[in-house]
C-alpha cells in the first residue's frame, strides 16, 4: 500500500487540468448574482448541515461543475484515504514518526476488549480525564483558591484562553482566570500584581516542558511564590505536559499527561484543557468533547458531498490555488469568540504553512492563506472598507449565533442584521454609484451559524476547523502536523541573548549587529 505521505498531490491528478479548464472558461468570471438569478435552489444546493454548525456556502464563487470536479479531485488525492489513515491511528505525521489521535481525546471511552483498535490508548485517555476532571471539580470546590494562573504559549495557551472567553457564560466558580504567555515580563508581572500567593493557582501547560518562555515564566512564578513565603508547591503548581519527568524535576509533582500523538495546536482538549475544565465544571467540559466528538462522526462517516469540512477545504483550494487569493478573514459575531481568529491562525498556518510536499519537493503552488480577523461589529468600524472596496478580494468567513444568552433588547437583532447585511453588501455590491461610492460586489463569503454558543456546539466548531485544515492539507500534499519552521528564530534568539549581555557582534549580519548595539546604548 502507497503509504499516506506519498498520496496523489493535488496538481498532479488528471482532474486538475479539468480545473484549470473550468478556471479559464467559467469559474473566474462567475458572477453571484447571476448565479442566483439562474438557480432558484442554489441555496440549499451550497448549503450543508453538520453536527451544532449550519453552513451557508452559496455566496462563494462556485458552481455546481466546478463542486463536482473538486469533490472528483479529493477523491484522486486519497483523502478518504488518508482521513481514514488518522482515525486508525497510523503515522501521518511522518517527518516526526507519530500518529495524530486528538480525535480520541474526544471519543467516547471503548467499551470493547483489549483487542479493539487503540483500547490502551483509550484506556489511558479516560482515566486521565477522569483524574483531570476531578482535579478541576477539586478546585472549584476549594473556596482558598480564587485566581488560576495558566503559564503556556501557542496550543498551551490559545486553545484553553479561547474556550475560557467564549464559554464565559457557563462558567460558574466565579474564580478568576489568567493567561501568560508572552516571555515579556510585562506581562507576568502584571498578573503577578493583582493575586496572592496563598489563593493562586499556577497551571504550567506545556507539551515539551522546555519551551523557553514558558520555563522562563514557570521559572519567576515559583521564584515569586517561594518569596511570598508560599510552601506548598504541589497544592499551587500543576503541570500540563506530555513530560512528566521534566515537570516533576521542575519541582511540581501534581501533573497531568497527555502524548505525542496529540499536536500542541490540536491539545485544548487533553489535560492542556484543564483551565476549561476549572471554569465550566466536569459536565461542561465533557459536552465540549461530546460536541467535537459529534463532528468527528461527521467528518469520518459523511459522504464527501455532504461532508462539510471537505466542502470547506475544497473551497479553500479553489480560492487559494486558482483564485490566488493569499488571505481569508474570520468574522465570528460574538463578542465572546474574539479570540477564535488568534487561535484559527495557529491552526491553519502552523499547520499548513509549508512550501514542501510529504516527500520535501518544493510545491508548485499557494498553500497557507494569512488569517486574520477581529469580532463583528468591530471589524465593520476598522478594516470592512478593505473588504468592500479595496483592490484584493478577499474571502470572509462569518459565523453567527442564533441565541442570545443575556436579554438586553434590540442587541441581539441587530447584531445579527448586520452580519446579514455585510455577507449581502459584499455579495451585491451596489453599481448604480459610480467612483468613491461604486462597491463592486462580488465578493465571496462563507456563513456559520450556530443556535446557541454552548461547550458542545464550540467545540463542534473548532473540530470543524480543524478537519478543515486536514483536508486542505492533504490535498496539497503536506504533512499539516509538524511546525519546523518555527526552530530556526529559536535557535539564533539563543544565541543573540549572551550577546546582549556581552556586546559580542562578531559574525552577526551589519542590520542585527547594528540593532544590538543600538539596543545596549553603544
Ligand atoms: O513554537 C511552536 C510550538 O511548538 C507550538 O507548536 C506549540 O503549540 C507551542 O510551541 C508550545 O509548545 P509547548 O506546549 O511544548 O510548550
Amino acid at each position: 500500500m502507497t503509504p499516506t505521505h506519498q498520496r496523489l498531490r493535488c496538481d498532479q491528478t488528471t482532474v486538475w487540468r479539468l480545473l484549470e479548464k473550468q478556471f479559464s472558461s467559467t469559474g473566474s468570471s462567475l458572477k453571484l448574482r447571476d448565479a442566483f438569478a439562474a438557480d432558484r435552489q442554489r441555496f440549499a444546493t451550497f448549503s450543508q448541515s453538520a453536527p451544532y454548525v449550519f453552513a451557508d456556502l452559496s455566496k462563494n464563487l462556485i458552481d455546481t461543475a466546478t463542486q463536482e470536479l473538486l469533490f472528483d479531485l479529493a477523491r484522486e488525492c486519497g483523502v478518504e484515504r488518508h482521513r481514514d489513515a488518522m482515525f486508525a491511528g497510523e503515522k501521518i505525521n511522518h517527518t516526526e514518526q507519530r500518529a495524530v489521535m486528538h480525535w480520541l481525546l474526544r471519543s467516547p471511552a471503548a467499551n470493547g476488549h483489549a483487542s479493539q483498535p487503540l483500547a490502551t490508548e483509550s484506556r489511558q485517555v479516560h482515566a486521565t480525564l477522569d483524574a483531570m476532571l476531578a482535579y478541576a471539580e477539586q478546585v472549584r470546590d476549594d473556596v482558598a483558591i480564587t485566581d488560576i494562573v495558566n503559564i503556556g504559549i501557542g496550543g498551551s495557551d490559545l486553545g484553553p484562553q479561547m474556550a475560557v472567553l467564549a464559554l464565559d457564560g457557563f462558567a460558574t466558580t466565579g474564580k478568576r482566570l489568567h493567561f501568560v504567555s508572552n516571555v515579556d515580563g510585562h506581562e507576568l508581572a502584571a498578573v503577578l500584581q493583582r493575586v496572592r500567593s496563598a489563593s493562586t493557582l499556577f497551571l504550567i501547560a506545556s507539551k515539551t516542558f522546555t519551551t523557553i518562555e514558558t520555563m522562563t515564566n514557570a521559572r519567576s512564578a515559583k521564584q515569586w511564590f517561594e518569596a511570598q513565603g508560599g510552601k506548598n508547591i504541589a497544592r499551587h503548581f500543576a503541570a500540563l505536559t506530555t513530560n512528566v519527568v521534566a515537570a516533576n524535576e521542575f519541582g511540581i509533582d501534581t501533573t497531568f499527561g497527555f502524548w505525542d500523538w496529540v499536536g500542541g495546536r490540536y491539545s485544548m482538549w487533553s489535560a492542556i484543557g484543564l483551565p476549561i475544565a476549572i471554569a465550566i465544571g466536569a459536565q461542561g467540559f465533557r459536552d465540549f468533547l461530546a460536541g467535537a466528538h459529534a463532528m468527528d462522526e461527521h467528518f469520518r462517516s459523511a459522504a464527501l458531498e455532504q461532508n462539510l469540512p471537505v466542502r470547506l477545504a475544497l473551497l479553500d483550494l479553489w480560492y487559494r490555488n486558482f483564485h490566488r487569493f493569499t488571505s481569508r478573514s474570520i468574522a465570528p459575531y460574538h463578542s465572546a469568540l474574539r479570540r477564535v481568529p488568534a487561535y484559527l491562525q495557529q491552526l491553519e498556518m502552523e499547520s499548513n504553512g509549508k512550501r514542501v510536499d510529504g516527500a520535501g519537493e518544493a510545491l508548485p503552488f499557494g498553500t497557507s492563506p494569512v488569517l486574520w480577523g477581529e469580532p463583528g461589529t468591530n471589524g465593520q468600524h476598522a478594516y470592512f472598507q478593505m473588504l468592500h472596496q479595496g483592490t484584493d478580494v478577499v474571502p470572509v468567513e462569518f459565523v453567527a449565533v442564533k441565541k442570545a444568552r443575556h436579554d438586553l433588547p434590540g442587541h441581539h437583532s441587530q447584531l445579527l442584521a448586520n452580519v446579514l447585511a455585510q455577507a449581502q453588501a459584499l455579495m451585491v455590491g451596489k453599481a448604480d454609484a459610480g467612483g468613491h461610492r461604486h462597491f463592486p460586489g462580488n465578493r465571496p463569503s462563507t456563513f456559520l451559524l450556530l443556535d446557541d454558543l454552548t461547550p458542545a456546539s464550540l467545540g463542534a466548531l473548532i473540530a470543524l476547523q480543524e478537519h478543515r485544515v486536514f483536508v486542505s492539507g492533504a490535498l496539497w500534499g503536506i504533512n499539516s502536523f509538524d511546525q519546523w519552521g518555527v526552530e530556526l528564530g529559536k535557535v539564533l534568539a539563543k544565541d543573540i541573548e549572551p550577546r546582549l549581555h556581552s556586546g559580542d557582534v562578531s559574525g552577526l549580519d551589519a542590520s542585527t549587529a547594528g540593532l544590538l548595539q543600538r539596543i545596549r546604548g553603544a
